[in-house]
């Protein structure tokens, strides 16, 4: 399923081979990875190129999608500055998982936040899903921030660890009902 969505200032769009320099450029940075679950430290040129292969591969399977990766481009200079993703799409119980990472120098524009106001109308919108499922780190109060505006609800605390820097920490789980969210809409 090759997915686009349009926001004010992004587009969200398939990962696409072109992407490998701004990927590494984003993501080999501790100060991005240590928040992160699942990438390496550094992060190398056939990290990107894995990645890129297994967006593809997911984008082209058949049937309903078990994730949706999307890179992050910026529309006023065409770059790409992020990914967002939704992940372990589950239909039968309405669920996914997911998460978002924003390159360090576009951090503090809105785009973080644009970016996954954007994923979570397409997976309840679009989708039909009715409950997300995040998390952040221990002290990552930038998505946490994030989160809470867009109406999560802390919900829990696992143990997790970042591959990056391999410390060992908390991971605060978070959720937001889709039935939250559209009061949300009508609200305000
Ligand atoms: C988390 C992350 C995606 C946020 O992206 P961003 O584009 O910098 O965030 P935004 O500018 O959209 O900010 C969203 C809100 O959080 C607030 N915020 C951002 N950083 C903050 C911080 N360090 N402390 C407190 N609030 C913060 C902003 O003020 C904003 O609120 P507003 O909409 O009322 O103005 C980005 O910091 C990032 O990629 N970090 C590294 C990877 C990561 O942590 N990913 C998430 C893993 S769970």
């Amino acid at each position: 399923m090759n997915i686009s969505i349009e926001t004010p200032h992004l587009t969200l769009r398939p990962w696409c081979e072109a992407d490998i320099p701004a990927l590494v450029s984003g993501l080999n940075d501790l100060a991005v990875a240590r928040w992160l679950a699942f990438v390496p430290h550094p992060y190398t040129v056939a990290d990107a190129e894995n990645w890129v292969r297994r967006c593809r591969a997911l984008a082209e399977a058949d049937g309903p999608p078990a994730a949706c990766e999307f890179a992050v481009e910026l529309k006023s200079t065409r770059l790409v500055i992020g990914g967002v993703s939704l992940n372990k799409i589950d239909r039968h119980a309405g669920t996914a998982g997911g998460g978002i990472w924003i390159g360090r120098a576009h951090h503090g524009h809105g785009y973080g936040r644009e970016a996954f106001e954007a994923k979570i109308r397409f997976a309840f919108r679009d989708l039909g899903l009715t409950r997300l499922v995040n998390g952040y780190f221990d002290g990552n109060d930038a998505s946490w921030a994030m989160q809470r505006k867009l109406g999560y609800r802390r919900v829990g605390k696992v143990a997790s660890r970042s591959m990056a820097d391999g410390r060992q920490t908390t991971e605060h789980v978070t959720m937001l009902l889709r039935s939250d969210w559209q009061e949300r809409q009508t609200t305000g």
